[in-house]
């Protein structure tokens, strides 16, 4: 579980970044960060893996404050991807990169040789390939992989999809769905709101500094004063469907369908019209 407290925090020990940020993270969540660039998001990420300390309040995981963890034990519970995977890229070879994390914390030995064949195996990687040859989606993987071979209960992504064409992003946010039915905790920062719309179950929104928002995904995204205030538009399906319940009352099943398959279900019945099964994969 993760907790802020109150928690406000400044880069230079003057000017606040944040102000009076509260939450709590359950374990299995997945919660998504929303807000316009330099809401707060990022540096609200820098405090839950222990990068930046609170200049007040308190950051807790599973209890203790981010103060008295140690890098290695807050690396063993939360695994950080960057926004950039180039910043988290450092070694030769993808199977050393994969290396890496057990080599950090001196835990190398056949446990983790067999994690990272794993790995390996699961992504389709090439072993011996240099990683900065690979293409930015492939990267942005074994950015990921390299976090997750680690097994970590909670998973930070900083903006994981930005930058990736859409079969990347499909690759990227499969997986990451994946960890997170396995019981994975993950925290994700995420400008597109379809991505979010398809796999964030809450929503926390953030401006200047402050949390405006904090609910359900489709109860944020809904919320035109959240809306108005953080700088967001909703996903296209739910836009329609709040402009269609504001100017021209339809029934309730359209102006509440959140998702392609809930619309369209909608729509057919309003027409009196029957359509089968309707199956729309996430994002597809
Ligand atoms: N390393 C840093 N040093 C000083 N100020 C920073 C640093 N990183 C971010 N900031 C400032 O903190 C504020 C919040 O930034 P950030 O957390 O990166 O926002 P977001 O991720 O929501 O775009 C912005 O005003 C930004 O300019
Ligand atoms: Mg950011």
């Amino acid at each position: 579980m993760i907790e802020f407290k109150n928690v406000s925090a400044s880069y230079d020990g003057e000017l606040a970044v944040l102000n009076d940020v509260s939450f709590t993270v359950n374990n299995g969540d997945f919660v998504a960060f929303v807000g316009t660039n330099g809401a707060g998001k990022s540096t609200t990420m820098r405090l839950v893996n222990g990068l930046l300390k609170p200049t007040s309040g308190e950051v807790l995981i599973d209890g203790v404050p981010t103060t008295s963890l140690k890098t290695s034990e807050l690396a063993r519970r939360i695994g950080f991807l960057f926004q950039n995977p180039d910043r988290q890229i450092c070694c030769n070879t993808v199977r050393e990169e994969l290396m890496f994390g057990f080599k950090a914390l001196g835990e190398e030995g056949s446990e983790a040789e067999a994690r990272v064949d794993a790995m390996i195996e699961r992504f389709g990687f090439d072993a011996d390939a240099e990683p900065y040859l690979l293409n930015r989606g492939t990267r942005q993987l074994l950015a990921l992989a390299s976090i997750i071979v680690l097994a970590p209960p909670t998973i930070i992504l900083d903006e994981p999809t930005t930058g990736l064409d859409f079969r990347e992003c499909v690759k990227v946010m499969d997986v990451v769905r994946e960890l997170n039915e396995n019981g994975t905790t993950v925290i994700m920062v995420c400008h597109d709101m379809e991505v979010v719309g398809d796999f964030a179950r809450r929503v926390i929104a953030m401006t200047a500094g402050r949390v405006v928002a904090d609910g359900p995904t489709f109860e944020v995204l809904r919320d035109g004063r959240v809306l108005k205030e953080a700088h967001i538009l909703p996903p296209q399906v739910t836009e329609v469907s709040l402009i269609l319940g504001r100017e021209a009352a339809c029934p309730a099943a359209v102006a509440e369908a959140n998702t392609v398959a809930q619309m369209v279900t909608a729509v057919a019945q309003a027409c009196d019209r029957e359509v089968e099964d309707v199956e729309v994969e996430a994002i597809d």
